[in-house]
């Protein structure tokens, strides 16, 4: 088929920090989706180094949860071949054009994100510039592939709107540059918030400081049973999910993720049972859904030529469609090229 009449998919882009272990949260509510979304769109996936950045990292250990979070991204069903899945540090672009949209925030916007007010209450000693200009370089990394769809959680729709925001002042300023990109949600029981196992009313996340608030994708089978044994519920002893037992609903949410059943269908699954039952078979349907996942994790792991391969080629395939971008914004600026 000539190259013109190919229908043109639509592109998606997303980003993902190398910090921790994926949880359960990250994998059902981003990575999963990423995965699914493969066939429908031309996906960039990255691994946001420059992002993790903004809080001290020890150089030794986040050079292996770079390497660890592009093989684990992998493992959970990125093919690099269909995708472009690459390091964010391994293309200079996003370094680059995040600068030139400094230029085209505002202050006043940069001070309005509620993760950067978070994260300068949480880092007090370390409230660095980096950390105030994160959203500019997340808009770096979407607009630099000039794309349609972002799939983020709930947290990160503010920082897909400023990256609209800035798009559409510098469209404005230029003329058309970038596309401006809308953030795809998941529906929320596909998890786009998994919540912890100890407080369900937070969201689980890799920095708990609680080792039994959250499964990590490579917790191994008695970790996770473990966990969900423990998990917090309520005392009614009632399998239900609705207002008032969120540590049940989380449950049978992730059960229902896992098994393919309805709410409906759990309730009935576990009437007249107690929770015991009902943890272990939670846990169970978990453990058995990340197997494979951890399988291919540890082989990706153990060849490390292989997994280089994908990366450099990854960081050549996306640097040859930001390169575009760069120098048309470049020459719009009255850069020489
Ligand atoms: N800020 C995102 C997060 O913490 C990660 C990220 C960086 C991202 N760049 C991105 C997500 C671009 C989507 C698109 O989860």
């Amino acid at each position: 088929m000539p190259e013109a009449s190919v229908q043109k998919k639509k592109i998606v882009f997303s980003g993902i920090q190398p910090t921790g272990d994926f949880t359960l949260g990250n994998y059902i509510g981003a990575v999963r989706n990423w995965g699914r979304m493969q066939e429908e769109y031309d996906c960039v996936y990255c691994i946001v180094d420059l992002h993790a950045l903004t809080v001290r990292q020890e150089p030794k250990a986040f050079r292996e949860r770079i390497l660890s979070s592009y093989a684990l991204t992998m493992a959970c069903g990125i093919d690099p071949e269909k995708s472009i899945l690459f390091i964010q540090s391994q293309n200079p672009h996003h370094a680059q054009c995040a600068w030139v949209l400094d230029c085209y925030t505002q202050f006043g916007e940069l001070s309005r994100m509620t993760q950067f007010k978070d994260k300068s209450a949480q880092h007090a000693d370390n409230v660095n510039a980096g950390l105030f200009t994160y959203p500019s370089l997340m808009a770096a990394d979407i607009l630099l592939y000039q794309a349609h769809a972002v799939p983020v959680g709930d947290d990160q729709k503010q920082h897909v709107e400023l990256t609209r925001d800035i798009a559409t002042r510098f469209n404005g300023v230029y003329g058309q540059t970038f596309v401006i990109p809308e953030s795809i949600i998941p529906k929320s029981n596909e998890g786009a918030r998994i919540m912890s196992l100890q407080d369900p009313l937070k969201k689980m996340s890799k920095s708990d400081p609680n080792p039994k608030a959250g499964i990590s994708i490579l917790d191994p089978p008695d970790a996770i049973l473990k966990k969900f044994r423990s998990a917090v519920t309520d005392s009614e002893a009632r399998v239900a999910y609705g207002p008032g037992k969120e540590g049940v609903s989380n449950l049978m949410v992730i059960y229902g993720i896992f098994t393919g059943k309805t709410m409906a269908e759990i309730e009935a699954e576990f009437a007249g049972k107690g929770y015991g039952d009902f943890k272990t078979a939670v846990g169970q349907s978990v453990a058995d859904a990340l197997s494979p996942i951890q399988d291919t994790y540890h082989r990706l792991m153990a060849d490390r030529g292989y997994l280089e391969q994908c990366y450099r080629e990854g960081a050549r395939r996306a640097m040859a469609i930001s390169g575009k971008t760069m120098d048309k914004v470049h020459k719009k600026l009255g850069l020489i090229l």
